[in-house]
């Protein structure tokens, strides 16, 4: 029975990224560099390709190894990982050395230990799988992650002699030419035999450019005859990020990737180039994605809907059979058949339940709006919660804020507010009230009541039509 612990190096400077935030807080399809990781590291034991070797199952969360900033990004991930600190930043094998204890520390004592580079989010769980599985078929000292690239790129080379066997891996800084010109690449993840490890580490002696080389450790086992596995990967899984055009190209190739899974998956998307979808949406089937569209954050799409063009939702939720037309949707929950739009804006808070119809140039904001409530045109509802079946005719606002603080509207179910009405909140409008066009609301309008003026006063109950009768109050 084999046990892997995984180590995530992450203590680099990131210097070519030229940003104050750490390198693996980078943002890529909306989650930090190091959270891609973390998910391919932790989807590995469920992939299939390991599925004949599950014994061979690591319970461990990651252990990462950082530096300067260790607090930041300590913050963002908690408890999801063991952390390791690098003191000095003295380079990738001094990097693995520092990760030793919290390795040891872990029971079962792993056999194995892979490890990635927290700038390589692309790599995928399956490629993972394969590495480890490669490794104990192999019976390998260190299995390592190739794949081909042709041109010039700041990757690692690897040497093979004649037979085919790998000698070492070769820096660019210190490559011949000759050498630059070989196509295989070294990826930057690795399983290793935990005993061997160590002491190899440890060993280690500093190269030319004064660093700890972990690509050294590949020529040590070659000196030893030791047995040297490579799984080779494609071009995709390896994009190391080191600055911010690798950072650009790395999130073209994983958006495509996103795009196809929810293609396959039965989402229609009219025009790829131009719709980006983050790393946790999730789409039901047979819903349509039109151009300019972006899904973000934690968004959750129902079936059968169609988004765009131009519509941008981030953390919201949206039931089946909706329709969202060049709006913006955000931390929003829409239940089944809503319509929003063109141009509409739902803000942090909005729910607008079954049904409802959100015409164009309508902004709502902490409100709910019940089953098939209507609000139309150049309105805005703050603060809110609206029964259903209510019309919010064109025009009409909560004056919600009275510079100081927020308050509360409550609208009844069936009731009709004119155009252009003004909602002085705290106020409540009853059941199948009405107000006429250009009502300024102050006062509390009671059930199947019309108000209307500036502010607005009781014209007539709407109940019977021979009761002419003002409610309490309202008489003058
Ligand atoms: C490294 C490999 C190279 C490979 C490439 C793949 C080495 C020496 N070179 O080069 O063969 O082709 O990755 O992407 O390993 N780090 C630390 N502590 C350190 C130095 C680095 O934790 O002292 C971390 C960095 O945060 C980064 C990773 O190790 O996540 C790789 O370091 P980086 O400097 O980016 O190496 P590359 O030049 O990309
Ligand atoms: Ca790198």
């Amino acid at each position: 029975m084999h046990t892997y612990a995984t180590v995530v190096l992450a203590a680099g400077k990131g210097t070519r990224m030229r940003s104050r935030l750490h390198k693996v807080l980078h943002r890529l399809a909306g989650s930090p560099l190091l959270d891609h990781v973390l998910k391919a590291v932790e989807t590995i034991p469920s992939t299939s390709i390991f599925a004949p070797f599950h014994d061979t199952v690591s319970t461990h969360r990651p252990v990462v190894v950082l530096g300067h900033d260790a607090e930041e990004v300590e913050a963002a991930f908690g408890e999801r990982c063991h952390y390791a600190l690098q003191e000095e930043q003295l380079g990738t094998g001094h990097a693995v050395l520092a990760a030793k204890e919290a390795v040891d520390a872990l029971s079962p004592l792993p056999d194995l230990v892979l490890v990635c580079y927290g700038d390589t989010p692309l790599v995928r769980a399956e490629v993972l799988a394969q590495i480890v599985t490669e490794h104990i078929i192999k019976q390998a000292t260190i299995t390592f992650l190739t794949a081909r690239s042709k041109g010039p790129s700041d990757f690692g080379r690897i040497v093979r002699d004649i037979s085919g066997r790998v000698q070492g891996i070769v820096e660019v800084k210190r490559a011949t030419p000759e050498q630059l010109r070989i196509d295989e690449i070294n990826s930057g993840v690795y399983c290793f035999e935990r005993s061997w490890l160590w002491p190899t580490l440890e060993a280690l002696p500093r190269n030319p450019g004064g660093e700890y080389y972990l690509t050294d450790l590949i020529e040590i086992a070659s000196q030893q005859g030791r047995e040297i596995a490579t799984v080779q990967g494609t071009l995709d899984d390896t994009v190391g990020i080191n600055n911010r055009v690798q950072l650009a190209q790395a999130e073209q190739l994983l958006r495509r990737r996103i795009l196809e899974r929810h293609m396959y998956a039965g989402v229609t998307i009219l025009d790829p180039a131009t719709t980006y979808i983050d790393d946790e949406v999730e789409i039901g089937p047979d819903t349509v994605l039109l151009p300019n569209t972006m899904l973000m954050g934690r968004t959750v799409i129902g079936a059968d809907c169609t988004i765009g063009p131009g519509s941008t939702i981030e953390h919201s939720t949206v039931g089946e059979r909706c329709i969202i037309r060049q709006s913006v949707l955000e931390e929003a929950t829409l239940e089944a058949e809503v319509r929003v739009g063109p141009f509409s804006h739902c803000r942090p808070g909005a729910h607008l339940a079954r049904g409802v119809y959100l015409g164009n140039y309508a902004e709502v904001k902490n409100s709910y709006l019940g089953p098939q409530t209507q609000m139309h045109h150049f309105s805005y509802m703050g603060d809110a919660t609206i029964g259903s079946g209510t019309n919010i005719a064109a025009g009409s606002i909560t004056s919600n804020f009275d510079g100081k603080e927020k308050h509360r509207t409550i609208i009844g179910e069936g009731a009709f507010i004119g155009c252009d009405t003004t909602l002085v909140a705290p106020v409540t409008i009853g059941n199948r009230a009405y107000t006429g066009a250009g009502a300024v609301v102050t006062r509390d309008v009671p059930d199947d009541t019309l108000v209307a003026g500036v502010p607005a006063r009781f014209l007539r109950s709407l109940k019977q039509e021979e009761d002419v009768s003002a409610p309490a109050g309202e008489k003058q």
